[in-house]
């Protein structure tokens, strides 16, 4: 009977309780039992009452709440050795052999290390005397399962992470509400949003409320003249008759030179070239709070419930698996490569190959 820890760790996601929901339910169904631990990987660290049996009832009415209701943190004990030699322990003593995270590629990299190092750890434990050799018999094989949650939406592999599109549904919803004020005064509004250094809530956001013009660090403008195309094209629209102005600028946007571009860059020259009446709006944390989105209950339910398969299907010779989705089917892809890719966009970006950035977002792995 396997003992499954669920991790929340990283930024809060819309859709992690529901992910957290789904692997308690899915683990008591198929006979296991299931443990939430408390403010990400420091639960593992800190032991005791931050590491929680759960039952069934215990995650009732989890599916629609916003945030994760386990807690969440960005653990920097657990990038250290020691950290993750006491989080070993405590799983030992607590019988848990199986981890399933919920996070972005930050706390899944974590996890994989975790796994790497754990008969090392187990073994420093008991050379320490930390542990009876006893203690760790039958504990050999750590089990790890990544669950995507990142409003980002910045995993390679996979289509969607979960929280992506309820940020996305909050970005819109306050660019709507933005776009009733920018009409009435027929201003400009440049509106940030986050996304780290990935453009798809910008872009998504741009598509969906028909937006002016959008600025994302995937396709950077030349820093001699980045805001040329934007200015001639809020003018051709402004000569059509439009009396507001939207542009959305990614928190990560730069030029081609890594310059950030800021939205305070954006609003001077709209300002400058083309005289309009500015304003700037920061949507910040409102995008990552909020009820989960339908697709989002969807796709934390369907995740959550195969990520339980997946630790009864593992063996110590199978790579940890992330799961997915793409082409609307819930899939598995290898945890490593999956946030290797994921960070060789970020070296792309940085090494100014930005055509190479986008062919590597869009590489699959075979199942
Ligand atoms: O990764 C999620 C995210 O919301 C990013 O979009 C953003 O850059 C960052 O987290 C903000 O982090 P914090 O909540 O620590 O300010």
């Amino acid at each position: 009977k396997k003992k499954i820890g669920i991790i929340t760790s990283g930024g809060d996601a819309p859709g992690m309780n529901g992910a957290v929901r789904a692997v308690v339910r899915a683990a008591i169904t198929k006979g296991c039992t299931p443990y939430a631990i408390y403010e990400g990987y420091q639960g593992l660290i800190d032991g005791g009452s931050m590491m929680k049996e759960m039952q069934w009832e215990d995650v009732r009415g989890w599916l629609s709440e916003g945030g994760t209701l386990i807690g969440t943190a960005r653990c920097a004990p657990f990038r250290e050795r020691w950290g993750r030699l006491t989080a070993a322990k405590n799983m030992i003593l607590n019988g848990i052999d199986a981890l399933i995270v919920c996070g972005g590629d930050g706390s899944l990299t974590g996890a994989d290390l975790f796994r790497s190092e754990w008969p090392g750890l187990l073994a420093e434990l008991v050379s320490t005397g930390e542990l009876a050799p006893e203690q760790i018999q039958g504990y050999e094989h750590l089990t790890i399962v990544g669950l995507v949650g990142s409003i980002d939406n910045d995993m390679s592999s996979t289509d969607a992470t979960i929280g992506a599109f309820s940020s996305l549904s909050r970005i819109c919803q306050s660019v709507d509400f933005i776009d009733a004020t920018a009409l009435s005064h027929s201003r400009a509004f440049v509106v940030e949003v986050m996304g780290r250094h990935c453009g798809w809530l910008a872009l998504m956001a741009g598509i969906a409320t028909g937006a002016d013009y959008v600025f994302i660090p995937e396709q950077p403008p030349n820093s001699e003249k980045w805001g040329d195309e934007m200015c001639a094209i809020v003018h051709a629209h402004r000569k059509k008759g439009k009396r507001k102005t939207i542009v959305i600028v990614a928190e990560g946007a730069i030029d081609d030179q890594l310059n950030p571009v800021t939205a305070e860059d954006v609003k001077t020259l709209l300002v400058k070239k083309l005289g309009l009446d500015t304003r700037i709006t920061t949507l910040g944390h409102v995008q990552r709070g909020g009820s989960a989105v339908a697709f989002d209950r969807m796709l934390s339910t369907l995740q959550g419930f195969d990520a339980v398969d997946a630790v009864l299907e593992s063996t110590p010779e199978t790579p940890s698996p992330m799961i997915g989705i793409t082409e609307n089917k819930i899939c598995r892809k290898p945890l490593v490569e999956s946030v290797a890719l994921t960070k060789s966009v970020a070296t792309a970006i940085k090494n100014k190959d930005f055509q190479k950035a986008m062919a590597l977002r869009d590489t699959e792995f075979e199942e």
